[in-house]
């Protein structure tokens, strides 16, 4: 069942993301916007230091950890239960509350803030443009 579905929201705080590109703002944010959909019951809002993705950031992930349920598995024959996991790029403050009412509060992932791997590779570049 929808309601039952349990997420954390994992906002990079490595030194491109948090730095550079300001995720400590976009972490409150996302604490602010998982109070206001009343959604704090079954999601965790939580920093990780880097996803390997920092042209593209600040990443966030979004990933469903609902506990599988007891009984058959994939592996006996039952299907396995889709799970809404998604890495967004460069996300932005005005990004925050449609992630969380569409991808906590109904299970669909916001493919529109999904980025391909970057050409750049998954290093920053420092100020002269050289990689770091
Ligand atoms: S610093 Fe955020 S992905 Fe590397």
């Amino acid at each position: 069942m929808l309601s039952e579905r349990r997420y954390h929201i994992t906002v990079c705080r490595g030194p491109e993301c948090g730095d550079r590109r300001g995720s400590r703002a976009l972490y409150e944010a996302f604490l602010a916007s998982v109070a206001a959909h009343r959604l704090a019951h079954r999601c965790q809002v939580r920093w990780q230091s880097c996803f390997g993705r920092c042209t593209q950031g600040p990443n966030v992930l979004v990933r469903e950890v609902t506990p599988e349920p007891p009984g058959p598995t994939p592996e006996n024959g039952a299907a396995a239960s889709p799970r809404a996991t998604a890495l967004y790029n460069a996300v932005d403050a005005v990004n925050v509350d449609e992630v969380v009412s569409q991808h906590v509060g109904a299970g669909v992932v916001v493919r529109a803030l999904i980025q391909p791997p970057s050409l750049l590779g998954s290093r920053a570049l420092s100020p002269s443009g050289s990689r770091r």
